[in-house]
C-alpha cells in the first residue's frame, strides 16, 4: 500500500490519498455537519441531506470533471455537494418548489449551478436514455416510504428527528410517496433503479440513502426490500454505510411499557453496475 497522505499511482476511481480512501470504507460514519451552504431555505425540505455528506460520498465514487446525477434531487444536498468539489450534476425532482429553492440557493450562496429537469424521473431518465446521455455516477435519496399515518404516541410525534420546516408534499400521483401500497412503491423503485442502470457508465456505482420506518408496531426495513428490487435491476450490493446523524433527537415512543426504537441513523446503500 502507498503510504498515507497521496494518491497511488493506479487509482482509477478518485483522487483520494490513501488514508482518505480507507477512512471512506469504514462501514459506519458518525458525524455532525455545521448547517451551512443555504440551510435556512433548503429545511424547507425536512429530508434535505448535508451538502458536505454528499460531497464526500461524490469524492469518493468520482474524479474532478467528472458527472453525477440525483433522479430525487429535492432542494440539491448532491447538486450543492458536486459544485463543491468541481462534479458535473443533473438534479431531478417531481416537485418544483423544491427545484426552485435550490436556484435560489445557489445564487444567494453563489454557488455554480447544477442542471436541473423538472418532471417524474421515469419518465425523464427514458428521455435521457434516448439521447444517449450517460453518467459516472448516481447517488440519490427516494422517498423512504409511502405516506405513513402517524402511529407512534398516539400521533404526538412526527417521524422526524430534526427541526424542519418540513410541511408540504406534492399531491402529483407519481410522487412515490403517494403510491397506495408499499407493494407498488418498490416496484417503482425498481423501476427507477432499471431506469439508472441504462444511464449508467459501465462498472459505475449507484448508492442510495434510505431510512427505515416504524409503523404499527412493526419495524419497516425498506432498506432491505430496496436492495433487493435494485439487485434485480442490474447491481451488485457492495456495501452498507450506516450514518448517524449525531445530535438526533430522541423521543419517548414506548417508554414505559414497551420497545420502540429511536431511528436516529440512515441506510448509505452502495451498488455496482454489474
Ligand atoms: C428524500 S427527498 C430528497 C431530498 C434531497 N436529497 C435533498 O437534499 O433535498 C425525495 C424527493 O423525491 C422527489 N420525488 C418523489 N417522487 C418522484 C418522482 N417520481 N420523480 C422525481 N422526483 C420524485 C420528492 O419531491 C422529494 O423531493
Amino acid at each position: 500500500m502507498k503510504k498515507a497522505g497521496s494518491v497511488h499511482p493506479r487509482n482509477a476511481l478518485n483522487e483520494l490519498a490513501g488514508n482518505e480512501w480507507l477512512f471512506f470504507t469504514k462501514s459506519v460514519l458518525q458525524t455532525s455537519y455545521p448547517s451551512a451552504y443555504g440551510h435556512h431555505l433548503r429545511k424547507q425540505h425536512g429530508a434535505n441531506k448535508p451538502p458536505q455528506l454528499m460531497k464526500h460520498i461524490i469524492e469518493f465514487f468520482t474524479k474532478p470533471g467528472q458527472t453525477v446525477l440525483d433522479p430525487f434531487c429535492g432542494v440539491g444536498g448532491t447538486l450543492v455537494g458536486a459544485s463543491l468539489c468541481r462534479r458535473i450534476a443533473t438534479g431531478i425532482d417531481i416537485n418544483e418548489r423544491w427545484l426552485a429553492i435550490y436556484e435560489q440557493v445557489c445564487r444567494e450562496e453563489n454557488l455554480l449551478a447544477q442542471e436541473v429537469i423538472h418532471g417524474d424521473c421515469l419518465e425523464v431518465m427514458a428521455q435521457m436514455a434516448e439521447q444517449g446521455r450517460a453518467f459516472d455516477f448516481v447517488v440519490t435519496d427516494p422517498p423512504y416510504s409511502i405516506a405513513l399515518e402517524k402511529t407512534m404516541c398516539d400521533g404526538t410525534y412526527d417521524i422526524q428527528h430534526r427541526r424542519t420546516d418540513f410541511d408540504s408534499f406534492s399531491d402529483h400521483p407519481r410522487d412515490l410517496r403517494n403510491l397506495p401500497s408499499f407493494a407498488q412503491f418498490y416496484d417503482a423503485v425498481e423501476r427507477s433503479a432499471q431506469a439508472v442502470r441504462t444511464l449508467l457508465r459501465p462498472e459505475s456505482y449507484f448508492v442510495v440513502i434510505l431510512r427505515d420506518s416504524y409503523q404499527n408496531g412493526e419495524y419497516i426495513m425498506a432498506s432491505y426490500e430496496i436492495s433487493e428490487r435494485i439487485k434485480r435491476a442490474g447491481f451488485v450490493m457492495k456495501g452498507i454505510k450506516i450514518w448517524y446523524g449525531t445530535g438526533s433527537r430522541v423521543r419517548p415512543y414506548g417508554y414505559p411499557y414497551t420497545y420502540v426504537p429511536n431511528i436516529v441513523h440512515q441506510n448509505i446503500l452502495i451498488f455496482k453496475a454489474r
